[in-house]
């Protein structure tokens, strides 16, 4: 019997090192893989900034704790915000602990504004990750059930659905922020529109309520821009963003501006490893390469290049109901089921992944070249016609 507690369901593989865009198992079976720790390993396995940056930090200091100044999180802290045009962020370990950051802040921001029950509205679908905060703005029961009594706080809305939220906003006054991703990812890539986030900012700012964007998923490059918002004419008060920033090292991070970034005083929040020496380090090198080798430009051409080499077959196409997403997190949902893909796939030697049952998920290292994309594509496409 293992020893790990049985919250998985794993593939029945291990790897034991990658280079770029493959990763070997330990019998020395190469895998190209398309999923990329789940958005994680933007810039590949093994990048040598990454390398070169864990060993020259791990060599100088590893830890240190928040009671002292740390100059890796600083520099991380003046680059991430220049990026996102924040004035401010906090640092913790994962893309949960940078949400339930956003859900203090909101709250925060709440009852300095004297409402006693300060409300988040979320949306059906969302992902927001497995704290218990997290959990219960989450919209998949699935994912809530055994752990009532869930956290309160939360009104869920339809995504896409500016009418649903005016309504909400007529009926709720303890409203004080909205927290969407962007894209959905987890329950199937789902995009929100351009034109209703541009209309969620404006009813925004007509309540006073904090724009909060999970870019957990979205964020360092993925949909081709450094944020999702960015290729969408608005700015937000929090975002918060993790996964790829790291590159498989753990930090999540919460930016904030205007009046969101001047909400926690002293005390208020906290991690003893959160924006340690080693992962700031790390991450500074990661968002260094991200943007000087103009990987967000290669997300959105790489994408293009799977979407229309899918497409390019006509038996492929036939099966293929939808395929949505930008950049590289692309969901691919077919006309049935497919949850053994993912298996299939493994066996074939590509690494993706499947949610909703239907939608086959792809999100590649950013580093990728034409060649790899087309290898993904035609894996792919060989994989859905002996589905079909
Ligand atoms: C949009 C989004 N938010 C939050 C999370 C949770 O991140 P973590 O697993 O690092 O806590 C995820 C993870 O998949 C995510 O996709």
């Amino acid at each position: 019997m293992s020893a790990l507690m049985q919250t998985y369901a794993r593939l029945p593989v291990t790897f034991s090192h990658g280079e770029g865009v493959y990763l070997y198992d330990t019998d020395g079976r190469r895998y190209l893989d398309a999923i990329a720790g789940i958005a994680v390993n933007g810039l590949g396995h093994a990048h040598p900034a990454v390398t070169a940056a864990i060993c020259a930090q791990a060599n100088k200091l590893v830890h240190t704790s928040n009671l002292y100044r740390i100059e890796a999180q600083e520099q991380l802290g003046e680059t991430l915000t220049r990026i996102a045009g924040m004035d401010n962020c906090f640092f913790g370990n994962s893309g949960a602990e940078a949400n339930e950051a956003a859900i203090k802040i909101a709250r925060l921001y709440g009852h300095q504004r004297k409402i006693d029950k300060p409300a988040i509205v979320v949306l059906e679908g969302a992902f927001h990750g497995r704290t218990l905060a997290t959990l219960s703005a989450t919209g998949n029961r699935k994912i809530q059930a055994g752990f009532e009594p869930l956290v309160t706080g939360f009104i869920r809305a339809p995504r896409n659905d500016i009418h649903a939220l005016r309504q909400i906003a007529a009926h709720n006054p303890g409203v004080v922020a909205v927290l969407v991703e962007p894209i959905q990812g987890e329950s199937g890539v789902h995009p929100l529109t351009a034109e209703y986030l541009q209309a969620v900012r404006e009813i925004c700012d007509e309540h006073e309520w904090l724009l909060m964007l999970d870019e957990v998923q979205t964020g360092n490059g993925r949909t081709g821009s450094y944020f999702a918002y960015q290729g969408m004419d608005l700015v937000p008060d929090v975002v918060t963003t993790a996964k790829g920033l790291g590159n498989g090292l753990p930090i999540g991070a919460c930016l904030a501006r205007g009046a969101a970034a001047q909400v926690f005083g002293g005390g208020q929040h906290g991690s003893t490893y959160g924006g340690n020496p080693l992962v700031c380090a790390t991450a500074l090198a990661v968002v260094k390469t991200i943007v000087e080798d103009k990987l967000c430009a290669n997300a959105t051409a790489m994408g293009d290049v799977i979407r229309e080499r899918l497409l390019c077959d006509d038996a492929v196409a036939a099966s293929i109901a939808e395929i949505r997403g930008r950049g590289l997190m692309l969901g691919i949902q077919l006309k049935t089921e497919c949850a053994d893909l993912a298996q299939r796939a493994l066996e074939a030697g590509l690494l993706i992944n499947v949610t909703a049952g239907n939608t086959v998920r792809l999100l590649p290292a950013l580093i990728i070249e034409q060649q790899e994309a087309e290898a993904i594509a035609d894996s792919l496409a060989q994989l859905i016609r002996e589905t079909a």
